[in-house]
């Protein structure tokens, strides 16, 4: 039988759980570096945790931090006066704010290493979005510096932790759907081209790979593990990094694992895990999936409907402050050496794309 991994405890997340907050019992103080997208989208579900105060927000411009503190209630915010506009100065600042229990990092991928660092060597602990870094060479300093400094370093991959994820390991580990053979899952959008946005540039670490293809390598990762085989094929834009890519996943077993990551299209943005006796579908979503659509053998499939608080980040954010709170230095549900290692196969990709970022190691 199949075991899927990093299967994580329902009642960690529940609000009512007084595990997740005895060990302080005091609500964690967060600081926020960039006031972007999904700074904002997390920010809103952070509000949402009884046991947590925002306390700092930091920004490029004092303009844009002063809006985002005042529009979340921050006790303060940061910015950089500094004359590059980097955001050095005012994340700086914030994380050298004795207020400040944990920063989450939330600039493109490419300043991730140099935000996280900063703040780990000013003693706080971390939750850093996806990817962890644009390179395995950073993500491993990252986190041997988290763990010589017996600091909680999490990369933000909110997906391992919602309902729908989480039930659907719950039936493969089951049996319900016998051994796992194959996988097939997708993610993408259309992005208009544009050699100067995050999503695209190469300095920001751009491509469909570093934005999208945790999500999808998530569901044979789960239920597989680490796959003995990768190959890659990628179609690039004229400026280097993958419009779209597709990777072909091998097993000791002979299970193997399809997926499709892009920036130039529509698509299913679905998961499909087929085993020997069923198979498990999501509808609507592959990261945050609020129906499983369940057929065993030849039976009609079944449905299972999930309902989550906010836009689904409380669940990633109440695992930080779990394990925080109980004096733990990384997530079981979310392992370092699993960020590692996604990193590692991200840069074999990259080798077998062809796609290379300016800050790689040389
Ligand atoms: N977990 C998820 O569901 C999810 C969803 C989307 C994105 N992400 C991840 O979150 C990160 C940010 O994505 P996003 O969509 O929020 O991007 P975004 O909207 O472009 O925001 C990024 C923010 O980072 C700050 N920043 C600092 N240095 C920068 C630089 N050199 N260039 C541009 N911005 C810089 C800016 O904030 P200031 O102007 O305030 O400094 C900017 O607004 C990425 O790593 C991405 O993979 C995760």
């Amino acid at each position: 039988m199949t075991e899927s991994r990093f299967v994580a405890r329902p009642d960690w997340y529940t609000a009512t759980n007084p595990e997740t907050r005895a060990a302080t019992g005091a609500p964690l103080r967060w600081g926020v570096v960039a006031t972007g997208g999904i700074a904002r989208t997390v920010t809103a579900d952070l509000a949402l945790l009884e046991d947590a105060a925002l306390h700092a927000v930091s920004s490029r411009r004092q303009s844009t931090a002063a809006a985002f503190a005042a529009d979340f209630g921050f006790a303060t915010h940061y910015y950089d006066g500094g004359p590059d506009g980097s955001g050095a100065e005012g994340y700086r600042q914030l994380v050298n704010d004795p207020d400040v229990d944990v920063v989450y990092v939330a600039t493109p991928h490419a300043q991730h290493h140099a935000v996280a660092k900063a703040a780990l060597e000013a003693g706080k602990h971390v939750l850093c979005e996806k990817s962890l870094t644009i390179n395995a060479a950073e993500a491993a300093e990252l986190i041997a510096l988290a763990r010589a400094s017996g600091l909680f370093l999490m990369e933000a991959v909110w997906s391992r932790f919602v309902p729908g994820f989480q039930r659907a390991l719950q039936i493969v580990d089951s049996g319900e759907i016998g051994d796992v053979e194959w996988v097939r899952a997708d993610l993408g959008f259309p992005a208009p081209v544009d050699e100067t946005a995050r999503i695209w540039a190469p300095a920001a670490g751009g491509g469909a790979l570093l934005d999208l293809t945790v999500y999808p390598l998530l569901w044979p990762w789960a239920t597989l593990g680490k796959p003995a085989t990768v190959s890659a094929t990628g179609a690039l834009t004229a400026f280097g990094v993958d419009r779209q890519n597709a990777l072909t996943l091998g097993y000791d077993s002979g299970a193997q694992a399809q997926l499709m990551s892009y920036l130039g299209s529509f698509g299913p943005r679905q998961a499909v895990v087929c085993g020997t006796k069923g198979m498990i579908e999501t509808v609507g979503s592959v990261n945050n999936p609020l129906e499983l659509r369940i057929t065993i053998g030849w039976d009609a499939p079944r449905t299972e409907v999930f309902e989550v608080p906010g836009r689904g980040y409380t669940y990633e954010l109440r695992e930080v402050t779990r394990c925080i709170q109980a004096g733990l230095t990384e997530s079981p549900t979310m392992p370092l050496d699993d960020s590692l290692a996604v990193m590692e196969l991200f840069d074999d990709v990259r080798r077998q794309l062809g796609v290379t970022y300016p800050n790689d190691p040389r």
